[in-house]
């Protein structure tokens, strides 16, 4: 497409506090999502009212602030530049030529080309996001053929192709914002005397935990004391409001460096929460009947994620098929989007998604849900767009993850479909369900997961010796060592910069094997099962022949004097989980050690919003 620019962020106005507070605050709380520039409007009672817009951090805007800046209503936003470079004329909000209005937008305007050379030939454009295009038509049909501001947005609506949660104000009456949405997420928040408005609850929970839906294709008329929402022929549509169970005092970094850190720490607790969560005291499962029924009665489950949560789905496919009998396939949203592939006679549809937002995913899920096929989301965030959409929800329950790189929620996503794998096949009267204490087992986890905790600086000590100036590293394993090796991969390049491969060990020798050089690193991870990890080590002997530094990632029942890393021993269902601990501290001190941002890598976002 021709695409353009933003991305994640958000959107809000309120009434009786002083809105540059409340939109800054927000802004900040939305900073572990990656961005690369940000502005904020707000309208002025007593001074006139106020853009402001920086290239760089929150912080560089809230130094360019006056104290002039305040109001009743504002609209603020982060953006994350995918057309048109990070510069603050690209920033957003964005304003048509005169001024009047003002705009922030996520998403992506697919047809804005077509749209400006239709309407907008002679305007003349600051930056060169899609963004702008829209504000100008909003002006052009408010300014030159009369409409009211509702009217022109409804009209810039029935012409605009794409995604996006928009916010609008008008400075003629700038105590009213105006809220469309499609695809993009976006979420009211209520309170009494303010309202507002954003793409992520987070921001908000700091003012109201009472929100409201907003669906695809509704249109939202917001002031401090009303919400009207009204599909695009202008029909009020009535929309109950909902408590949401969020918990400010989780998204502190206490005494860490990094979040990343904090919460590679965090996942015995987890573990140990998901027990409580979907066990009962007697050792059976909670899981909800219907979800077993489902998936009974489905001949295939078809795994939908991307990114890190794709690799958690490699993780527990073993598992899954071997307790429910039932074929697993793995599908990257992004590709499945476009090319869904011939489906089974009744399949079942699991989505992983830490965020529960993520656009490719959610493209999948619409199909599924036009197909009228069963689904169920495995998230961390509760009342996210996946969760909301689909048939059924479980919760990964992690707690809010805000480093980039994901850490807790790829263990807790293996270990609730552990639940649900023993839930079904127990319901199912499969003998290797029942035999399977998961309780037990998962407690072992927990307890390796902290064994290998413990050795954070021994894992320190082999980061800054093998891999300081490194360019390229591979990961090599087979089996589940492998799917963990793709996770353990993509955690080292996107923190660290490193490039790194995860492959699969045995085809490392049929191409690969040639960029092997002198003192390339190759980290083997090698599981406890006696036949592969022979192999496995054979290929590490391949790579050292040709000088690479190896270094071996070993569970105990297989592991020798020499090996690097010996992970303790855990149920091989659940040995993803406890392979990847030392891969996560690796990546973590790779990236400190350079001293790189580990939380907020360049170019990434957390919660990728366009497809
Ligand atoms: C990597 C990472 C990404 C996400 C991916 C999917 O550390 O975080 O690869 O896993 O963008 O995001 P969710 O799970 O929110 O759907």
């Amino acid at each position: 497409s021709a695409a353009s620019d933003v991305y994640k962020r958000q959107v809000w106005g309120r009434g009786s506090k002083n809105a540059t507070d409340i939109l800054m605050q927000g802004l900040e709380k939305l900073e572990y999502r990656g961005y690369d520039s940000a502005g904020i409007f707000v309208n002025g009672q007593e001074t006139a009212a106020k853009l402001v817009k920086s290239v760089g951090r929150i912080a560089d805007l809230r130094g360019k602030l006056g104290i002039d800046v305040s109001g009743t209503a504002g609209i603020g936003h982060t953006r994350w530049a995918t057309h048109g470079k990070p510069t603050e004329d690209n920033a957003h909000p964005h304003t048509s030529t005169s001024g009047r209005f003002i705009l922030v937008h996520n998403g992506v305007i697919e047809n804005f080309v077509e749209l400006k050379n239709e309407f907008l030939m002679n305007d003349t454009f600051k930056g060169q996001t899609d963004t702008e295009i829209a504000v100008h038509l909003i002006a052009k049909f408010a300014e030159e053929e009369g409409l009211s501001t509702l009217e022109a947005f409804k009209k810039a609506l029935s012409l605009i192709q794409g995604s996006y949660a928009f916010a609008l104000m008008d400075s003629e009456d700038a105590e009213v914002i105006y809220v469309a949405k499609n695809k993009s997420p976006l979420l009211i928040g209520l309170g009494e005397g303010y309202n507002m408005v954003c793409s992520d609850a987070m921001a908000m929970i700091r003012e109201t935990s009472e929100f409201m839906e907003i669906h695809d294709k509704e249109l939202v008329v917001l002031t401090k004391d009303n919400v009207t929402v009204m599909d695009y022929e202008g029909n009020v549509l009535s929309r109950e409001s909902y408590t949401a169970e969020l918990d400010l005092s989780d998204i502190g970094k206490g005494t860490y460096p990094f979040y990343m850190l904090k919460e590679i720490d965090e996942q015995p607790a987890v573990m140990r929460k998901l027990i409580a969560t979907y066990a009962n005291e007697d050792g059976t499962m909670k899981v909800d009947q219907d979800i077993i029924k489902g998936i009974q009665e489905a001949d295939r489950i078809y795994i939908i994620a991307a990114g890190t949560s794709y690799h958690a789905g490699f993780g527990a496919k073993m598992m899954l098929e071997s307790l429910t009998n039932t074929p697993v396939e793995l599908g990257l949203a992004s590709e499945w989007g476009y090319d869904m592939p011939l489906l089974s006679q009744k399949p079942f549809f699991i989505f992983l998604s830490q965020s529960g937002e993520t656009a490719d995913s959610r493209q999948v899920l619409v199909k599924v849900n036009e197909l009228g096929l069963p689904s169920l989301t495995v998230t961390n965030v509760p009342g996210s767009t996946l969760s909301r959409e689909a048939t059924y929800t479980m919760l990964i329950g992690a707690g809010p993850e805000i480093a980039v790189a994901s850490t807790k929620a790829y263990t807790g996503q293996i270990a609730t479909l552990a639940f649900l794998a023993k839930a079904v096949g127990e319901a199912e009267g499969e003998v290797k369900a029942k035999e399977f204490d998961l309780v037990k087992e998962l407690s072992l986890v927990a307890q390796s997961i902290e064994a290998t905790l413990s050795e954070k600086d021994e894992i320190a000590a082999i980061v800054a010796d093998l891999l300081p100036t490194t360019r390229n590293a591979f990961y090599i394993g087979r089996k589940q060592d492998y799917y963990v090796a793709m996770e353990a991969s993509l955690k080292l390049k996107e923190i660290s910069y490193i490039q790194c491969e995860g492959f699969a060990a045995g085809e490392l020798k049929h191409g690969t094997i040639s960029l092997i050089e002198k003192g390339t690193p190759v980290l083997a991870l090698i599981s406890n099962n006696v036949e592969v990890a022979a192999h496995t080590r054979g290929n590490v002997m391949e790579t050292v022949a040709r000088g690479a530094s190896a270094i071996t990632i070993v569970e105990e029942g297989v592991a020798r004097e020499d090996d690097t890393i010996v992970v303790n021993q855990v149920h091989p269902y659940l040995s993803a989980i406890s392979m990847v601990i030392p891969t996560q501290l690796i990546a973590y001190y790779a990236s400190m050690q350079r001293g790189l941002d580990v939380d907020k890598p360049r170019n990434l976002a957390k919660a990728v919003t366009v497809e």
